[in-house]
C-alpha cells in the first residue's frame, strides 16, 4: 500500500539538499563537450527527434520560472535558492548544450516556448489567497517530480541507445553528465512534496481540490497542453522504447503523487490520468505517422 515514509523531512533537511546539489554539480560547461559524432547520419535518423523534443524542453527552463514565480509570488528561500541557484542555471546548459548537438546533427535549432499560458496565469492570480497558494505550490512540486522523474527516463534510454551505436563522445560528456543532474532536481520535488504532506499544510478540501485540478490539468513533460507537443512527446515515447510498457512508466513517473495525492485508494499503482495522457501522446503520434508525418 502506499505510505507516507516515516522518516521527517525537515526544511533544514531540503535546504541542505539544495546546497549540496549546487556544490556537486556546477553547470555544464559548453566546452566540456567533446563534439565528436562517429555517424552523424545515423544518430540523426534514431535520435533526432528525441534530442530536438528534449532541447526544447530544456530551453522552456526560462519559462518554468516565470511560471513559478506567478504561481508562487510568496516563494520562499529555500524555493529561491533551488530554482536560481542550482536549477536553472543546471537546465539552461542542458538546453545549450543539447541545442548545439541538435545543430551539430544538422537539425534546425530548437524553438522553445516561452509564454505563460493562460491557465496558469489564473491560477496565479487567486494564489494570492493562501489557502490556494499552498494548493499551486504542492501542485507545483508534484509536476516538479513527475517531469524530472520522465527525464531522468528519457536521458537513461538515449544513453544506453547512443551507446549501442559507440557514440562515445556524445555519450560520455553530454548525456551522463546531464543525466547526473536530474535525480537531485527529482529528489527535490519529492522531499517538498512529502514535507507538505507530513506536516499536513492542506486541509481535506485543499486535497480534494489538488486531486480535481490534477486530473483536468496533469500534462507530459514539454507537451505544453499542445497537441503537437503531445504527438512529438509520443514520438519520443516510440523512439526510446517506453511505449513497450506503459503501465510500467506511468508507475515510475506517476510514483511520488500516487503515494502523496492518492494514498487512500488502496491499490492503485498510478493515476488513471497519467496512463491516459501517455496513451493520447503515442495515438496522437501514430495518428499523424499515418498520415504520413513523423514530426511536425
Ligand atoms: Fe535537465
Ligand atoms: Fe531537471
Amino acid at each position: 500500500m502506499a505510505t507516507v515514509p516515516r522518516q521527517h523531512i525537515t526544511q533544514r533537511k531540503i535546504a541542505e539538499h539544495v546546497q549540496r546539489l549546487g556544490e556537486l554539480y556546477p553547470p555544464i560547461p559548453l566546452d566540456s563537450v567533446d563534439r565528436t559524432i562517429k555517424r552523424p547520419g545515423l544518430v540523426a535518423r534514431k535520435f533526432g527527434h528525441v534530442i530536438d523534443y528534449l532541447a526544447r524542453v530544456e530551453l522552456e527552463v526560462d519559462r518554468n520560472v516565470l511560471e513559478l514565480l506567478v504561481l508562487l509570488p510568496d516563494v520562499d528561500e529555500i524555493n529561491k535558492t533551488f530554482y536560481a541557484d542550482v536549477w536553472q542555471p543546471q537546465e539552461i546548459q542542458h538546453g545549450l548544450i543539447l541545442d548545439r548537438l541538435q545543430q551539430d546533427l544538422g537539425r534546425t535549432a530548437a524553438k522553445p516556448h516561452l509564454d505563460v499560458s493562460f491557465k496558469i496565469k489564473i491560477l496565479g492570480a487567486l494564489a494570492h489567497l493562501k489557502p490556494i497558494q499552498d494548493i499551486a505550490k504542492f501542485m507545483y512540486f508534484l509536476t516538479g517530480a513527475s517531469t524530472e522523474r520522465q527525464a531522468v527516463l528519457a536521458y537513461n534510454q538515449i544513453n544506453r541507445g547512443l551507446q549501442e551505436l559507440d557514440e562515445t563522445a556524445i555519450s560520455e560528456t553530454i548525456i551522463t553528465p546531464i543525466k547526473q543532474q536530474e535525480p537531485g532536481h527529482f529528489a527535490f520535488y519529492q522531499m517538498s512534496a512529502t514535507a507538505m504532506i507530513q506536516d499536513k499544510v492542506l486541509r481535506p478540501w485543499q486535497m480534494f481540490l489538488t486531486r480535481v485540478l490534477r486530473e483536468k490539468s496533469y500534462h507530459l513533460v514539454g507537451t505544453n497542453q499542445m497537441k503537437q507537443y503531445k504527438a512529438d512527446m509520443g514520438g519520443v515515447m516510440v523512439d526510446l522504447g517506453l511505449d513497450s510498457d506503459l503501465e510500467g512508466y506511468a508507475r515510475e513517473v506517476g510514483r511520488v503523487e500516487n503515494r502523496l495525492l492518492w494514498a487512500h485508494r488502496q491499490g492503485m499503482e498510478f493515476p488513471p490520468y497519467i496512463l491516459k495522457a501517455l496513451k493520447e501522446s503515442v495515438d496522437l503520434y501514430r495518428e499523424r505517422l499515418a498520415r504520413g508525418v513523423k514530426f511536425a
